[in-house]
């Protein structure tokens, strides 16, 4: 069967999950990227790629980091952007997301950035706009609900090598609740396709997945144990808004245990970075001294995302 995100010359098509994408694909992201950030950086100011096309970001979820990010990418590309305010849009009245999609692609869309609290719903996008004969509108997605956020992973795939050069030699750790985050899976399937050599999650039981181990990664449930040797720390917010009983005896214990100190830091190499696909929690998984200091690269990983957006922007428009 046809991976559903690349066309028939195996190029992008959609972009919907890191899990199946081939290698050459994400090296190709990567590396498309890497010229981008001058333009991220301001020192070319447009590039015409994406002139004449209309990107259209639909949210229904919060976001800073994302739909900013993307907002700037396309709009460094020269794209039309569009940002669909959901709170004061027909999704408020009732509208179904596909009648939303439906009249949106009628004003001629060529990419849907989305994010949504389901898994799964962009997926749902790109297979109505493929039976309805629509398939060259893109699908990009933000991140939707425990799923998948490929850019977040592609992102941070970026920046791993920006300041590591290489995955064949790597130890990297992703820590905190990869139960309830898609920040984790997307990280973990490129890590493991990137050929990282060992994958490690860090976390109590209540917040892993069953069968974790089957995504390739070696289960730590003690930090300090976890931390020891590691090249790259991934940090990982903790998902309040989506967990769903007493998974955690209190924010102040799980800090105790499971949040980044400097102390802790000192037990993997030194020198280790830091990465927080953000909103930090402050004081519950990571400590303001470490998302501070000077291991820390949180502030270049959203300055990267610009990039890395762009290149995604550019290979779905055939560049
Ligand atoms: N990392 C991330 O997705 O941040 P936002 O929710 O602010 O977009």
């Amino acid at each position: 069967m046809r991976n559903p995100q690349l066309n028939g010359h195996g190029e992008l098509q959609h972009l919907l999950t890191i899990e199946g994408l081939p290698r050459d694909i994400l090296l190709s992201i990567l590396d498309t990227a890497a010229p981008f950030t001058e333009v991220a950086e301001r020192e070319v100011k447009k590039i015409p790629l994406l002139r004449g096309k209309s990107v259209f970001n639909l949210f229904f979820e919060n976001s800073t980091r994302t739909r900013t990010t993307f907002e700037i990418a396309a709009k460094r590309l020269s794209a039309d952007v569009i940002n669909l305010n959901i709170n004061t849009s027909s999704t408020a009245k009732g509208e179904s997301l596909l009648d939303t999609v439906d009249n949106l692609a009628a004003m001629h869309a060529d990419m849907f950035v989305v994010r949504h609290a389901s898994s799964g719903a962009p997926f749902l996008i790109a297979e109505h706009l493929a039976r309805t004969g629509r398939d060259h509108i893109h699908v990009v997605n933000a991140g939707d609900g425990r799923h998948a956020h490929p850019t977040q992973g592609l992102l941070d795939m970026y920046t791993v090598r920006h300041y590591k050069k290489d995955f064949s030699n790597l130890v990297v750790a992703v820590v905190g609740d990869v139960l309830h985050s898609r920040v984790a899976r997307s990280e973990i399937h490129a890590l493991t396709t990137l050929g990282v050599p060992e994958v490690r999650v860090i976390a109590p039981k209540t917040l892993l997945p069953t069968e974790v181990e089957r995504l390739g990664v070696r289960v730590f449930h003690d930090l300090k144990e976890g931390l020891k040797g590691v090249d790259v720390v991934m940090m990982l917010r903790l998902q309040n808004e989506r967990m769903q009983g007493a998974l955690l005896p209190s924010r102040q214990e799980y800090f105790k245990e499971f949040g980044l100190t400097q102390e802790k830091l000192d037990l993997a190499k030194p020198d280790a970075i830091v990465l927080h696909p953000g909103p930090m929690n402050r004081g519950v998984e990571i400590d303001s001294a470490v998302a501070d200091g000077g291991r820390a690269v949180i502030l270049p990983q959203v300055t990267f995302g610009i990039a890395v957006r762009m290149a995604v922007m550019s290979m779905l428009a055939g560049h």
